[in-house]
């Protein structure tokens, strides 16, 4: 029987899902982890470009057989709000895009996803969610049943210690659904959030970039030009040294959980409009009473990360 952490990955590419999408290719050559599906939802870009460029990442990593599902095209209750100024028109600046060979399943990715987890091992798979959490919800919603194949959650989102980058206070992902965010953090699931407190923890530097492009491989200067693109945006708005990189962060801490430094607390997301939509009341010292519902992830050994993420990066094609 084969024990690697099966791992789905629910994402809307975009540029650093592009990032995590390829570590967690070049870990399952690795032998580390068994990536068993890309679930894709509308974000960063809408729903036919997350899908089609889902696609052109499984043809880089020469995996036409990874299945891609396209799940919700839009957010639960508000209008799509997309992220063009950062990812580039198509979602995936810096390199040149082809028609994907990779197939598109026919299910719906949050059907696929009630019905996976329903029908699997108990506590069995990892969900990876590095976009708006849409399917995610849906598929709770759908069959509530389906929590019993989950392991645990490691979403990519949120932020209580640093600004947003979306509002004064919400990251991209939650600010996009942020109603399907908390029905997720309300499920009851194990629940890791890894939210801009960390992933600004984890920048691109040149060193870092040089790194990747002298990769003896095809996929290591792809990467880099496409980050190369990316950051120019969290270093303009942010003055970060170099972009953060948010999802490959996300698919780290579901294999390797002790590079973070976690807490236990009670999280709730606003869901009324305003200047506070999607923030995070991360409830750190206790005060609500409340039995928490997520470990917070506050700190990251990034040497070992970025070690990892470029080790992973060389195991591709
Ligand atoms: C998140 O927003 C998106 O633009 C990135 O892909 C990442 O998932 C960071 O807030
Ligand atoms: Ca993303």
């Amino acid at each position: 029987m084969n024990s690697l952490p099966k791992i789905i990955i629910d994402t809307d590419p975009g540029q650093d899902d592009a990032a995590a999408i390829l570590m967690a290719f070049g870990l399952d050559n690795l032998n580390i982890i068994q990536l068993q599906a890309l679930t894709c939802v509308a974000g960063n870009v809408p729903l036919p470009l997350t899908q089609k460029n889902a696609r052109i990442i499984c043809d880089w990593a020469n995996r036409q057989d990874m299945s891609v599902y396209q799940g919700a095209d839009r957010p639960l209750l508000k209008p799509l709000f997309t992220a063009e100024n950062v990812h580039g028109k198509n979602g995936l600046d810096g390199v040149v895009l082809h028609e994907p060979k990779t197939p598109l399943q026919s299910q719906h990715a949050a059907v696929f996803l009630a019905e996976t987890l329903s029908q699997a091992a108990d506590h069995s798979i990892s969900i990876c969610p590095i976009g708006p959490l849409t399917n995610i919800a849906l598929a709770l919603r759908l069959n509530p049943e389906c929590v019993s194949g989950i392991k645990e959650i490691v979403i990519m989102g949120g932020t209580f210690f640093e600004t947003g980058n979306v509002t004064p206070l919400a990251d991209f992902n939650f600010f996009v659904d942020p109603i399907a965010a908390q029905i997720v953090l309300q499920s009851g699931v194990p629940i890791r959030i890894v939210p801009l407190d960390v992933t600004h923890k984890a920048c691109l530097s040149e060193k870092r970039i040089n790194a990747l492009r002298a990769l003896p491989n095809q996929n290591g200067k792809r990467l880099a030009d496409i980050l190369q693109s990316y950051e120019r945006f969290d270093i303009q708005q942010f003055g970060l040294d170099g972009g953060p990189l948010h999802d490959p962060c996300a698919i780290a801490c579901a294999v390797y959980p002790q590079w973070f430094t976690q807490k236990e607390v009670y999280v709730e997301i606003n869901t009324h409009s305003g200047i506070a939509e999607a923030a995070c009341s991360v409830d750190w010292h206790g005060k609500s009473g409340k039995k928490p519902n997520v470990s917070w992830c506050y700190q990251i050994d990034d040497e070992a990360f970025f070690e990892q993420f470029t080790q992973a990066i060389a195991a591709l094609p």
